[in-house]
């Protein structure tokens, strides 16, 4: 989408967690850890500004191994600020997270509801959020955090197939396309005794192409001096289970599903409220609703998911 728009990228990933064929061709990739974002970042580049996605994920896997996240998510982000700031960069757009907030004390979340991350990964996004705020006050910094809810759908185009590959998958929607595809049994649900509708989780989800959109607006709403933070969600929440029957109506397998205990830190609820971002951004989600999300994972699963890279 930038470049559609016209902006000359540089995509800096040592594709720890990334897949070489989701690089356009058109940009040019750098293999390096974030940690050296110094190398590229120069004066004599020009960059006008910096899209931050480097992490690690996964909420479970930061628990047992706290030190990687912290490291990679924030020492890694603190080394980049820096950078940004040698170099003269004036923006800057940061992806938080909804984990940020734990378990919500308000629904629909605003960005000034406490925040009380209940893993690792929620706090290295945090620190990184408070450390943006500091830049912006004290080195005029235009910094950006977009708080993504669950990401899901795929972006496709004439051109362009972006769907979801993370290894181990430890999203609904995929999971759910992997049983339906018949390359796992079947579909574990974790908790039916929530108070929520069904007792299953609820959960906001957003189009990846709508978050994609976000960030070009975000690039242009920065102002210095300012740390924006915006939550991008649709507002509307489903449970795991609603998930689960439109995943059976989109790809016609009545996917399995079975009950196990509830996991540690998942909060009953986690629904966002963007009016900022629509207010501030005029950011409005053009597939809003779970069949274009999963429909879209799904045309992406079957026609590119063997040809994993
Ligand atoms: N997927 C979601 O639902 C979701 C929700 C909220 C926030 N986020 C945030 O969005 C961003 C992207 O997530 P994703 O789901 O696309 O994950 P992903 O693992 O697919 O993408 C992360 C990318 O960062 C790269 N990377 C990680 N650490 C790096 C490092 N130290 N140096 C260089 N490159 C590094 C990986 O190789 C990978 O290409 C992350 O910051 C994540 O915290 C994602």
């Amino acid at each position: 989408m930038l470049l559609d728009a016209g902006h000359e990228v540089v995509v800096l990933d040592d594709l720890r967690t990334g897949h070489r064929v989701a690089l356009a061709p058109d940009a040019t990739h750098v293999d390096l850890p974030v940690h050296e974002a110094a190398q590229v970042l120069t004066r004599e580049a020009g960059f006008d500004g910096v899209l931050h996605f480097a992490a690690l994920i996964a909420a479970g896997e930061s628990m047992v191994k706290p030190e990687l996240y912290w490291h990679n998510n924030t020492v890694g982000s603190l080394a980049l600020i820096d950078a940004v700031r040698a170099a003269g960069i004036p923006r800057l757009v940061f992806s938080s997270t909804a984990a940020v907030y734990g378990n919500p004390t308000e629904l629909p979340i605003p960005e000034t509801a406490v925040k009380a991350p209940t893993n690792t990964y929620g706090a290295t996004k945090l620190a990184v959020d408070m450390a943006l705020t500091s830049e912006a006050i004290g080195h005029g910094l235009a910094a950006v955090s977009l708080r993504y809810f669950n990401v899901a759908g795929a972006h496709l185009t004439d051109d362009v197939a972006l769907g979801e590959r993370h290894d181990p998958e430890t999203h609904l929607i995929p999971i759910a396309l992997d049983v339906a595809a018949g390359r796992r049994e079947k579909l574990q649900l974790f908790g039916d005794d929530y108070p929520t509708v069904d007792g299953t989780c609820v959960r906001d989800y957003i189009h990846v192409a709508d978050l994609a959109r976000a960030h070009l607006l975000a690039l242009d709403a920065a102002t210095a001096a300012q740390h924006r933070v915006y939550n991008l969600g649709n507002g509307n929440g489903f449970t795991n289970r609603q998930v689960v029957d439109v995943v059976r109506e989109v790809t016609g397998h009545p996917l399995p599903v079975e009950m196990a205990p509830r996991r540690e830190g998942d909060p009953a609820e986690l629904v966002a409220s963007s009016r900022l971002a629509r207010e501030e951004l005029g950011w409005v989600p053009q597939k809003p609703t779970l069949h274009d999300m999963v429909g879209d994972a799904w045309t992406f699963y079957r026609t590119h998911i063997t040809d994993q890279a």
